[in-house]
């Protein structure tokens, strides 16, 4: 949270908000005035966020995505967009849409605040990767559809400045944490 600078968020678009519990963290550091709108393809997810973030009443909205690649919020209207274990489920060509909008929807010195699960790059976690790739490409609904992917490798460096990048590698299992801001 604190690479992203959150605490000065006026308006953050969360991509992929799941049951909300990470914008409920969120909702308690930053300022009064700040609003919140998060998206999610389930109904499932968004009615279990809904729920969560009622208690934030008017400053809090969950949206249910229809599944296009086309963000439905206005251009720069916010000035922090984040998605936490989203992009590895996405393929490719719809995550790199999905950043184009990221760009569009972003203001002026907006900034991306990306989470993923991402390739292993030495011992166990190395080996976990491969295990992992491989039952992937076998059978993706045994690891829920989602594969490691490299963030970094997907930011167009025309579109981002990338800010901070760390690895955190728990149980084999790595994850990237890529905080960029909008060029
Ligand atoms: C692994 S969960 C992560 C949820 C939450 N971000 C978290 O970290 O707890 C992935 C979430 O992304 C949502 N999702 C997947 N594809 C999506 C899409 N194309 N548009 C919006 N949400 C999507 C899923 O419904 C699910 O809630």
């Amino acid at each position: 949270m604190g690479l992203a600078a959150f605490h000065s968020a006026k308006s953050i678009l969360e991509f992929g908000c799941g049951t909300g519990a990470f914008a409920d963290r969120i909702m308690r550091v930053v300022s009064p005035d700040c609003r919140y709108v998060g998206l999610d393809v389930s109904p499932v997810m968004t009615r279990l966020a809904t729920q969560r973030l009622s208690k934030w009443g008017e400053r809090t909205i969950v949206k249910l995505s229809d599944g296009s690649a086309r963000l439905p919020e206005r251009d720069g209207q916010f000035d922090h967009l984040v998605s936490n274990y989203v992009f590895d489920l996405l393929s490719p060509e719809y995550a790199a849409a999905i950043l184009v909008e990221a760009h569009r929807v972003l203001n002026e010195r907006g900034t991306l605040c990306l989470v993923s699960s991402a390739p292993g790059m030495s011992g166990l976690s190395r080996v976990v990767t491969a295990l992992w790739e491989r039952v992937w490409t076998y059978k993706p609904a045994l690891v829920g559809g989602c594969r490691p992917v490299d963030l970094q490798s997907v930011l167009a460096s025309d579109q981002w400045s990338i800010e901070h990048h760390k690895t955190v590698v728990s149980f084999g299992i790595t994850s990237e944490i890529v905080v960029a801001s909008r060029r």
